[in-house]
């Protein structure tokens, strides 16, 4: 009892600080007006059409969310908009002054043997924010990093510390492009919701691949849907506005599953806090679905790479890392799951 009330003091400190933060992204220079524009883009992977005859014009301010089953192109088609693979067939054309922003998927930006602040800040006392020059220690702070904290090395990080650190060295670069490919993967819902209110104040262009339909529905306005076999559609809104205007006809492979197979509660047990869920805890259990699944998916991926024969051939720092990730993943997935119990218990 005395570790959860504990749980909870600490809960509540860290939403404290975070209310308090005063995080504003670099905001670079405005872009052009037209960012993007694609006109009847195909592209295909060893003969299997990922993206077929794809037109779109991306506007700056414009905030567009990517939505489609894992393996469908998402990340194929970000790598396209962004010029860094050319389209088998037809154009896409970028346009000026943009700066580019990219928060990868493989999060293997992090140097593991340098300190939180060598990361962001690269030896330097003072970074520059928003035009405003801001002491390093005192920036990291709003990504909840303790003085302490900030020199400890990278590897030394549990996997919600390593996602902070991701988000506090992106928003340190200036950027009218934001590109985020899976942001709230293991994301714990302090932060998701920090990354949400950053990306309402931000006011460049962003292009968003995520399964998590809440953050979709607060921060994007359209979404290109992968609808199967290369055909991708744009709707205005987010992703519940997607399930509203998507034809009958044509569904689509969910993206989402409604709800992950979880083993039942044991009955006996008592549910640790009772009473109806609260609106955070509402918003929590909205969310874990998602989570869960994109836990699961990152840990098949995971899972994949370690049988495979290579995998140990490879640089021992490398292997050590998937080894640490994997097993990082795995205390979160059962974090998520316990959690999932809990408030579905009390719903
Ligand atoms: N360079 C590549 N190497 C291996 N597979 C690729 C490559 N580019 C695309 N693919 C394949 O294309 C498909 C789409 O990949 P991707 O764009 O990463 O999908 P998503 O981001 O939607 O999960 C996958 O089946 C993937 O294996
Ligand atoms: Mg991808």
């Amino acid at each position: 009892m005395r570790a959860l009330l504990a749980l909870r003091e600490e809960h509540r400190q860290r939403r404290e600080q975070l209310g308090k933060a005063n995080i504003a992204l670099e905001q670079a220079e405005t872009s052009g007006r037209l960012v993007i524009e694609a006109r009847h883009a195909s592209y295909a992977w060893q003969d299997k059409p990922l993206i077929r005859d794809f037109s779109t014009r991306i506007m700056r301010g414009d905030r567009v969310g990517l939505i489609g089953p894992n393996g469908s192109g998402k990340t194929t088609l970000l790598n396209l908009l962004l010029g860094r693979l050319r389209p088998d067939t037809g154009e896409v054309r970028l346009g000026t002054k943009l700066e580019v922003a990219y928060f990868d998927q493989l999060r293997d930006q992090l140097d593991l043997e340098r300190t939180v602040l060598d990361n962001v800040a690269g030896g330097r006392e003072h970074i520059e924010i928003n035009g405003q020059r801001r002491h390093v220690i005192g920036y990291l702070g709003d990504f909840l990093f303790t003085a302490q904290r900030v020199r400890s090395p990278v590897k030394s990080l549990s996997g919600g510390e390593r996602n902070r650190l991701l988000l506090a060295r992106l928003f340190s670069q200036p950027a009218n492009l934001l590109v985020m490919d899976e942001p709230t993967n293991d994301l714990d819902l302090e932060t998701l919701e920090l990354l949400e209110e950053l990306l309402l104040e931000y006011t460049g262009t962003l292009l968003l691949v995520s399964h998590d339909r809440t953050f979709l529905d607060n921060v994007v306005t359209s979404c290109l849907v992968f609808e199967g076999d290369g055909c991708i559609r744009e709707y205005v809104g987010g992703y519940s506005d997607w399930l509203r205007q998507r034809p009958a006809a044509s569904e689509p492979a969910p993206a989402v599953k409604p709800k992950p197979a979880v083993p039942p509660a044991p009955k006996s047990s008592k549910p640790a806090a009772s009473g109806k869920l609260s609106y955070n805890e509402r918003r929590e259990l909205e969310r874990l679905p998602a989570r869960i699944e994109e836990l699961e998916q990152r840990q098949r991926e995971l899972h994949a790479a370690t049988a495979d024969p290579t995998f140990y051939k490879q640089e021992a720092t490398i292997v050590t890392q998937r080894l640490e990730e994997l097993r990082i993943l795995e205390a979160e997935l059962e974090t998520a799951y316990g959690r999932w119990e809990e408030l579905e218990a009390r719903e």
